[in-house]
């Protein structure tokens, strides 16, 4: 097992990509914080699930958008299981809006929940990180979009290309004390946010066509590389976005 007595944490652990890492980083031996927002059922199920399979897992409430419930996320954490050697910053939403649609609930709903989020995460998991000593992993779930143009939804774009930033500056801030920060950024993922692109065959089947390999990618795909660099063979790994897209950010017509 890759995480043996790690403790980590998943935000947004109750659906889509952050299930998939919940279940996959408590496989790998890791005790797991399940986060949700509104679906307590649905990280209930996940706590089940692993616990089913022999793991260790917490169900925390907590909407990341607000400092006082990542502060709440990372002592309860730390109260149940000690420490805390994995951040993983994934909650995430979009509005679909354009530059123009936008209004201003739009854009601080979307930078609240996926930049804000993630930058108040990284720094309250940085504190723990520090206070114990022996460094840690931040692992923030960006997207192909934190450098590639989704005309028509604007604001999730901005908060990707902060958390490019974000993964770069906090890496280089957080490497003297062996704390490492990597952006995984996966393409179209088969999740609950792409439902509606996925129901509508015709949508879909423009959308598989766009992807070099043909095909949206699984959860499990994505929690896989997650895993991978939370453990000890990502050790010198930091500051940087690794992608999972299926090509799809060098998707070329071949003109
Ligand atoms: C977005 C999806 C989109 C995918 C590929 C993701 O970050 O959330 O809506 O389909 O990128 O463009």
């Amino acid at each position: 097992m890759l995480l043996e007595n790690k403790v980590a944490i998943v935000t947004g652990g109750d659906s889509g990509i952050g299930r998939a890492i919940s279940i996959e980083l408590a496989k790998e031996g890791a005790a797991v914080t399940v986060n949700f927002r509104h679906n307590e059922q649905a990280a209930n199920e996940v706590r089940q699930q692993i616990e089913q399979a022999g793991g260790k897992a917490l169900v925390v409430q907590g909407d990341v958008s607000s400092v006082a419930d990542l502060q709440k996320l990372v002592d309860h954490t730390v109260e149940t299981f000690g420490r805390l050697d994995i951040m993983v910053n994934n909650a995430g939403m979009e509005t679909r809006t354009s530059t123009i649609d936008s209004t201003e609930q739009d854009f601080d709903t979307v930078i609240g929940v996926n930049l804000k989020g993630p930058f108040f995460g990284t720094q309250f998991a940085a504190k723990q990180m520090i206070k114990q000593g022996d460094g840690g992993r931040i692992i923030n779930i960006s997207s192909v979009h934190e450098d590639w143009p989704m005309p028509g939804n604007s604001p999730y774009c901005c908060a990707k290309g902060g958390i490019r930033m974000l993964t770069r500056n906090a890496g280089v801030e957080l490497a003297p004390h062996g704390i490492t920060v990597v952006g995984v950024g996966p393409g179209a993922i088969d999740t609950p946010i792409n439902k509606e692109t996925l129901a509508a065959p015709e949508k879909a089947a423009a959308l598989n066509h766009a992807i070099p390999l043909g095909r949206v990618g699984e959860p499990e795909e994505v929690a896989g590389l997650v895993a991978w660099l939370a453990s000890a063979k990502a050790a010198y790994i930091t500051s940087s976005t690794y992608f999972i897209d299926g090509g799809i950010m060098q998707g070329s017509v071949g003109l």
